[in-house]
């Protein structure tokens, strides 16, 4: 159900741009890009897990670049972008993606920091504007463009207590209910150079993110401190999704390839959710 291939080809002659494509969510949706067509330019703070992403994709037969940069960092990001056009000749497609849940020591805490406040809201918010500077007067010169920021479900409206992240996750949602309202904002600035963008909202996906938050769980909920970090998150499925089953970095990529593609040209500044009906909204 999760295999990104038997697809239409329908991104031949695109070029993607991915940040945080190193691994996790980021990686999934290069690959259904690649399977799709599209040449890749996976953007990663870790060159390591960059190159790794890169090869694997170039043994399927795709086309593809590792580029190191930190979203952080405007001319990181700027430099990875002349690297991309100039190994590709053009950027189609751009998916801010790279994200963090909080500092180190997350795992431990009860309650946000000052310093989880920061990093979230410079990696998450100002890493995703950045990335989309980067791209936007090559994409506004060409007249064509689409950017699919990749958010969450929880920046959506909060469920009920019971079901609720707790505090030490509150930073994190917050930049990521922020990549939303970035979203609305660019779709209405960038429209009339026929870019759209969207957002896909991923609902709970396995990666070492969903570890570091089974880990703040397991160490600050007494009743699942026996539970493994995969436990936790399979009840956390069993519990919130109507569908009940996990949504994978494949799925999402999904989501991303259609918002990329001609069938979708007339979508813009929505959000949509990839999360098996958790949060309806
Ligand atoms: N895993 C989930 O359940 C889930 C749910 C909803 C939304 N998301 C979102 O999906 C995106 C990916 O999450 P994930 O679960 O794959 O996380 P992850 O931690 O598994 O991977 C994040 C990737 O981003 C890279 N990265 C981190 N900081 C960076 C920086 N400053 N510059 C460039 N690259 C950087 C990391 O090296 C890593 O490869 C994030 O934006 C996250 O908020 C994840």
């Amino acid at each position: 159900m999760s295999s990104p291939s038997n697809q239409p080809r329908q991104l031949e002659g695109r070029v993607a741009l991915v940040t945080g494509a190193g691994g996790g969510i980021g990686k999934g949706i290069a690959q259904v890009l690649a399977e799709r067509g599209a040449a890749v330019c996976v953007v990663d703070i870790d060159a390591g897990a960059a190159e790794e992403t890169s090869t694997e994709l170039q043994k399927t037969g795709a086309q593809a670049v590792a580029l190191e940069a930190d979203v952080t960092d405007e001319s990181s990001i700027a430099q990875a972008v002349r690297s991309a056009i100039s190994e590709f000749g053009h950027i189609d497609i751009c998916v801010p993606n790279a994200g963090v849940i909080a500092t180190g020591g997350f795992e431990e805490r009860e309650h946000h920091t000052a310093a989880d406040w920061a990093v979230t809201s410079d990696v998450n918010v100002f890493g995703t504007v950045t990335t989309i500077d980067a791209v936007a007067d090559h994409m506004k010169q060409r007249r064509s463009g689409s950017i699919v920021v990749i958010s969450s479900q929880g920046g959506r409206a909060p469920r009920g207590a019971s079901l609720s992240p707790g505090p030490p996750i509150f930073p994190y949602l917050v930049s990521k209910a922020a990549e939303i309202q970035l979203t609305h904002h660019l779709a209405i600035e960038l429209g009339q150079y026929n870019i759209n963008v969207n957002a896909v909202c991923p609902g709970t996906v396995w990666t070492p993110m969903w570890e570091r938050i089974a880990g703040n769980r397991k160490s600050t909920d007494g009743s699942a401190a026996d539970a493994s970090p995969r436990e936790l998150f399979e009840q956390v499925l069993a519990a919130k999704h109507p569908l009940s089953r996990e949504q994978t970095p494949i799925d999402i990529g999904k989501a991303v390839a259609f918002l990329a593609s001609d069938d979708a040209a007339q979508i813009t500044g929505q959000a949509l959710n990839v999360n098996g009906g958790a949060v309806l909204n």
